[in-house]
């Protein structure tokens, strides 16, 4: 038998249609790249991915990588999933990736359809899934072609190893040609993955708007830039923090925590209090406010903070003098 899950628990969530698809995801949705690995406390995983059911966030977000060790998060979730998710299968979408190096020699990286099949086929049995919900190419590969990445994509999907699929981190003008490559196939991309806070603008020079012309949906990764956009950084490294967990695998390290970053985050705060949020619910909101974001990709290191961001959902809406104030206080 599974968990018993609260049977409010879709009361409160706002669902977001991805782009033109049929498909609704959390506007707040939880990222497992980093508590899931086998390095992580495995009681307060559990609870962390219980909360989160609990409290209507339906996607969960892995990637092949995930971990420390790498694969250890997909291995840790699946055991998770069958031991309080089994019943809800159906009421969940659930993600991976590959794209980024998993395992040695020619075949283990970048984005050959050798390496993506091998690797979704991997991930499954990890998670003791028969399929996953969305399926990512989790960066650009330069050196294959791109008809060959969207083919094993096309195929995967075709052979109901996922539902849907998606492309993580490409420019706009690659995002452009994947999508029409896709919709040649008669797969559609379904969504992109890119980086986005705050700190962290690039999308809106050109990726929102080929999402928005395309009816491609976005599901924004690092809305709080690791943790910086949040009132643990406002008065320099907590011991907590990942930054000093030395981690690796792209988390931020000590010398992400500057000086002049603190010293936004401060500024924002002061924001923040005048909405009646935290640095943290005013950051996912800021993400949110375009329509054509689908959803924030959280990670969250303790239940607590889940708890404290998803408060974002409270006040999503922005003045413009309100947003005016924040890109002066970006751009100082
Ligand atoms: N496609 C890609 O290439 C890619 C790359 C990176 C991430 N992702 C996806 O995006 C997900 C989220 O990435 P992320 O973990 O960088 O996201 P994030 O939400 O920007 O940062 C999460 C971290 O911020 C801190 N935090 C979260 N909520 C907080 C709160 N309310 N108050 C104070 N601190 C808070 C915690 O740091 P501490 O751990 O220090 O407590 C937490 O681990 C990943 O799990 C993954 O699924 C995708």
């Amino acid at each position: 038998m599974s968990y018993s899950f609260k049977e409010n628990r879709y009361d409160k969530m706002q669902y977001r249609r991805t782009g033109k698809s049929g498909l609704l995801l959390p506007a707040v949705s939880l990222g497992l790249w980093h508590n899931f690995g086998d390095i992580d406390n495995q009681q307060r995983a559990r609870e962390i991915l219980r909360l989160a059911f609990d409290e209507g966030i339906t996607h969960f977000d892995l990637a092949n990588n995930y971990g420390p060790p790498g694969g250890s998060a997909e291995e840790n979730f699946g055991r998770i999933f069958k031991q309080d998710f089994s019943d809800h299968r159906d009421e969940l979408i659930i993600s991976s990736k590959a794209g980024w190096g998993m395992w040695p020699g020619p075949y283990g990286d970048h984005g050959s359809k050798k390496y993506l099949v091998a690797s979704l086929d991997q991930s499954l049995k990890r998670m003791g899934l028969e399929y996953v919900d969305i399926f990512y190419h989790h960066r650009p590969d330069p050196d294959t072609p791109l008809e060959e990445t969207m083919r094993a994509l096309d195929l995967i999907v075709r052979q109901g190893k996922a539902l849907y699929v998606g492309i993580s981190s490409y420019s706009a003008t690659e995002s452009k040609a994947a999508i029409d490559l896709l919709r040649s196939m008669g797969t559609p991309c379904l969504i992109h993955q890119p980086k986005y806070s705050m700190f962290e603008r690039w999308v809106e020079n050109g990726l929102l708007d080929v999402l928005k012309n395309e009816g491609v949906g976005c599901i924004c990764f690092s809305p709080l830039a690791q943790g910086l956009l949040s009132n643990k950084y406002l008065k320099g490294i907590p011991e907590d923090s990942r930054a000093l967990s030395h981690r690796g695998n792209g988390a931020m390290d000590e010398t992400a925590v500057t000086p002049d970053k603190i010293n936004k985050a401060v500024q924002l705060n002061e924001i923040a209090k005048k909405r009646g949020q935290n640095l943290a619910q005013l950051a996912l909101a800021w993400v949110l406010r375009h329509e054509i974001v689908t959803s924030v990709l959280i990670g969250v290191s303790k239940p607590e903070q889940l708890t404290d961001s998803i408060k974002c959902l409270d006040n999503l809406s922005f003045a413009d003098s309100e947003l005016k104030e924040i890109d002066k206080i970006l751009q100082g």
